[in-house]
Formats: structure tokens, sequence, C-alpha cells
């Protein structure tokens, strides 16, 4: 049995004023506009320790879905790499780059994501990867019963747009990881920041969504078992996907440091129990409870459109 703890959406934080200057001249003012009306109203640090910690303590790997930091400052990136470095003492952690990760296009042209977080990313399949700005992907890590693969969607967008792109030569990659021999003898739990499957109109797909989800569906096709696992949306939910022989599950975590009366948007982590012979067998959430931020409250998913 391998246990997979799923987090997305830490957002972390930072508000010191020597950024300041930075963020009111240039496309960061949005972002900031964005976390002073919305996020940082709700933004809970002791509850992302909270459930960083018991994550850690249920897990055999930590998975990250994205939106790592908040702004993507060098500062952010810091604190979150410190965050996930206490993590991995305890356990494996595979991080995958969320819009807000990538807010720039000097972030992106810098490489800033693969500089801080590439001890995360490091596949067990590099010569299938493939070098985008965001790091080496798909980055796989063959464990037990399940190949874990992880996507990049995060690019630079311009203000208000957050969608995300996988592009053609990172889904070339992936078809090509599905076939591998190591991969097809697993079942794949594929990380990707964006919503996978998405019933929304196609203008708020372009403006949110990840814009080629109908390509990165094509390339799951042939699959006949597998878990796709997202985050962006801040909501814990979980559909499916159908693929030519089979029902695929999709699963989205919330943000892991939100504090909300909603429990499918509460901060949490999904905790996934997969058998040796890659058969998902459990699918919990553990919520954080607002009465006690130092504990937290098994639930199930709810089941319902992911986006
Ligand atoms: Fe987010
Ligand atoms: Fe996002």
């Amino acid at each position: 049995m391998i246990r997979i703890a799923h987090i997305s959406d830490l957002h972390v934080l930072s508000r010191t004023v020597a950024q300041w200057r930075r963020i009111v001249f240039n496309k960061r003012l949005t972002g900031y506009a964005n976390l002073v009306l919305h996020r940082g109203r709700v933004h809970r640090r002791d509850y992302l320790i909270t459930v960083l910690d018991a994550a850690v303590a249920h897990a055999d790997h930590l998975v990250v879905t994205g939106d790592i930091t908040n702004l993507a400052l060098e500062h952010e990136y810091e604190e979150a790499v410190a965050l996930l470095d206490r993590a991995a003492r305890q356990t494996e952690v595979t991080v995958v780059p969320g819009n807000h990760d990538i807010y720039l296009y000097a972030t992106h042209r810098e490489r800033r994501f693969p500089h801080h977080f590439d001890r995360f990313i490091q596949s067990d399949l590099p010569r299938l990867a493939r070098d985008l700005p965001a790091g080496r992907f798909p980055c796989v890590k063959l464990r037990r019963g399940v190949a874990i693969i992880a996507l990049s969607s995060g690019v630079p967008r311009p203000p208000f747009i957050n969608a995300g792109y996988l592009g053609h030569a990172q889904l070339a990659a992936f078809e090509a990881v599905l076939t591998h021999p190591e991969v097809q003898r697993r079942t794949p739990i594929v990380l990707v920041h964006h919503p996978p499957v998405d019933t929304r109109s196609r203008l708020v797909q372009l403006r949110d969504g990840l814009v080629d989800a109908a390509e990165l569906q094509k390339a799951m096709a042939q699959l006949t078992r597998g878990v796709v696992l997202f985050g962006h949306l801040h909501i814990r939910v979980r559909c499916g996907l159908r693929t030519d022989s089979a029902t695929l599950d999709v699963i989205g975590a919330s943000g892991a440091a939100l504090d909300h009366p909603d429990r499918s948007v509460r901060a949490g982590f999904n905790l996934y129990e997969i058998e040796e012979d890659g058969r998902l067998v459990s699918v919990k959430a553990h919520v954080v409870d607002p009465m006690l931020a130092s504990s937290l409250q098994v639930t199930d998913i709810v089941e319902g459109p992911c986006a």
C-alpha cells in the first residue's frame, strides 16, 4: 500500500513593505489586489502548518498541485521551499507549478521555479522530460504500484488571465511516458495545476482553465486506470473522466491555507491509498476543524462537476 497526500494552492504570502515598490509598478498589482480583496482575508498560516504537518505524518508521498506561492516573489519562493524542505525530511515531496508560481514573463524566462523547486521534480525517466522554462516535465516517479507523473501547466499570462497550457511538446512527451513499460505496469497518478475536466464555457476556460485540456484528455484516452489530481479552483471535489475503456478518477484539492465555512473549500489535504497492485482503495479528505485549528476532521470528498 502507498499513501499519497495531496495538497494544493498554498499561496505562501509575502506582504513586506519592501516589496511595495515592485508591486505597484508592474503586473503584480492585480495579484496584490486579489490578495487584499479575497485571498488575504481568508489565508491562515496556522492552517497551512497544521495541514502540512498532518499530511506528512499520514503519507508516504506528498504531492503539491501548484500555486505554492502567491506572487512568485523570491521571498515567497524561499519560504515555500523551507516549508517543503521541512516536509521532505519526513516524506517524499513532488510539486508542479501553478499560474501564481510563474507570475511574470521574467519569472518564466529566468527559470525561477526550477531554480527553487528542482529537488522536488527529479524524474526517474529523465530522457522523456522536456526542458521547459518551468523545469523538466513530465517528471515521473515510479513508486511501488504507482507512476506519479507531474505536468507543468503554469505559463505567464497578461493581467486577469489565469489559464494554463501544457503545450504540444510536453503532451507528446507525456504520451511517450504513458507507453513506457515501467509506467504501463503501474497506475498513473497525473498531477496538473489546472482542471483537466471543465464544463465551463470556452471563454471561461480560456481565461481560467486549462486551454489544452482536450488534448490532455486525448493523450490519456488509452488508459484503463488512473487518477488525475489538480488544484487551482480552491475546491475539494471528485469527478470522472471517460477514456476509451475506463473512467479515471479526477480529484481536486482546496487551498491548503484557506479559511472558509464550506468544508469543501476550507484548508485540508486529500489522502489516497493505493494497493500494491495499483488499485485506488481509499479517497478521504482531512479538513481543518474551525473550532480547533490544530485538528482535522476526516470526510468524504463530494462528487460533482470538477469545474
Ligand atoms: Fe490558487
Ligand atoms: Fe491557480
